[in-house]
């Protein structure tokens, strides 16, 4: 049975996901939805799909078995709501929304419908954090320390507090996510937030370009997970690292480093995370097996309140618990 596929984006991770379901057996991409009918068809035409403006009519003339929602944080729920309403299993692209506010509402109606959803939280699906997870079942973990280092990125709304949430709610949020995947659950946050020049280098930056988060987590296990933005867009550096009894274990999106007593490994990542994720939700779909799915609706907005938590911290200068 071929799947009719629904996007809501048009933008670069849009055209991401779009690109990858055209290469999957027995998927079609049938119609694309931007923030105008003209974008929507543009994007669509690529696809040999149907465009809209107007979700709302999208979901009324296509008979759709998923929907991928690609927007920015800010323009979720409206979307989110028709879908419940219709029963139509969605996957959404992280982080699900600025605050906690409508996130929790829609929370509470997928609870009640049972509806399958799937969050982008595509680092869970690499090789190497599953290694990496099957290390710490084997180990204890002492303290995490954790990073997104980058540059500015260029979309207008990114630098905008009230449509992104800040790097620690939009960017960072992998990194928190991957604490909670692989450590547990977080129970308290303090966070130290700071603008140092970004406001002045470039217009209309609302956002913090620099930021400490401490974590207390579940476990006892502390977590200091960092972020910045002020770096000239060819220099990064993204990683989360555990120090343990057994040594340290040091990840980054592009290899898996274990130093021990006994010595030192490291192994590649191989794979595409993004189409594991895209193929555990479309056979959750087909078939109704979610156990592929590593992150629901209901996980993602976990993440989700302590990115949110940490923001509450640095305003209030605070420690949050959760
Ligand atoms: N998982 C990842 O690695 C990853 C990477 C990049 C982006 N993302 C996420 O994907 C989302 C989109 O990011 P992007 O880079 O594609 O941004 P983008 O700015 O390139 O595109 C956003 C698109 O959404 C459209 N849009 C805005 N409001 C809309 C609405 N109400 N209905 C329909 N379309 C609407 C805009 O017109 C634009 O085309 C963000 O949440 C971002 O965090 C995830």
């Amino acid at each position: 049975m071929t799947l009719n596929i629904g996007m809501v984006g048009t933008g670069w991770f849009a055209k991401m996901h779009a690109d990858l379901l055209a290469g999957m057996a027995d998927v079609r991409l049938a119609a694309v939805c931007g923030s105008s009918r003209e974008k929507g068809e543009e994007m669509a035409a690529a696809y040999g799909a149907r465009g809209y403006g107007d979700p709302l009519e999208m979901l009324g003339a296509e008979k759709l078995d998923a929907v991928y929602i690609c927007v920015p944080p800010d323009a979720h729920g409206a979307v989110e709501r028709a879908l419940i309403r219709r029963g139509i299993p969605f996957f959404v692209e992280k982080p699900l929304g600025v605050t906690t506010e409508i996130p929790a509402s829609l929370l509470y109606d997928i609870r009640e419908t049972g509806l399958l959803t799937s969050v982008g939280y595509h680092f869970r699906y690499q090789d190497n954090v599953q290694r990496l997870k099957a290390r710490l079942a084997e180990d204890r973990i002492g303290m995490i320390v954790g990073e997104w280092m980058g540059a500015m990125p260029g979309a207008p709304w990114w630098r905008d507090q009230s449509r992104s949430g800040g790097q620690f709610t939009e960017q960072t949020t992998h990194i928190v996510d991957l604490v909670r995947y692989l450590a547990g659950e977080v129970t308290e946050v303090y966070a130290v937030y700071g603008s140092r020049f970004m406001q002045e280098k470039r217009e209309n930056v609302s956002v913090h370009d620099v930021g400490t988060v401490s974590l207390k987590l579940e476990s006892g296990a502390v977590a200091n997970i960092s972020n910045t933005c002020v770096l000239p867009s060819e220099v990064s550096r993204v990683g989360l690292s555990f120090y343990n009894e057994g040594g340290l274990l040091d990840w980054n999106p592009n290899r898996l480093l274990e130093k021990r007593e006994g010595g030192t490994s490291e192994t590649p990542s191989a794979g595409n995370p993004y189409v594991e994720e895209s193929e555990a939700f479309l056979y959750a779909v087909r078939t109704g097996d979610r156990s592929r799915i590593r992150s629901d609706y209901a996980d993602g907005y976990r993440t989700l309140k302590v990115t949110c938590a940490a923001y509450e911290s640095a305003r209030s200068g605070k420690p949050v618990k959760l």
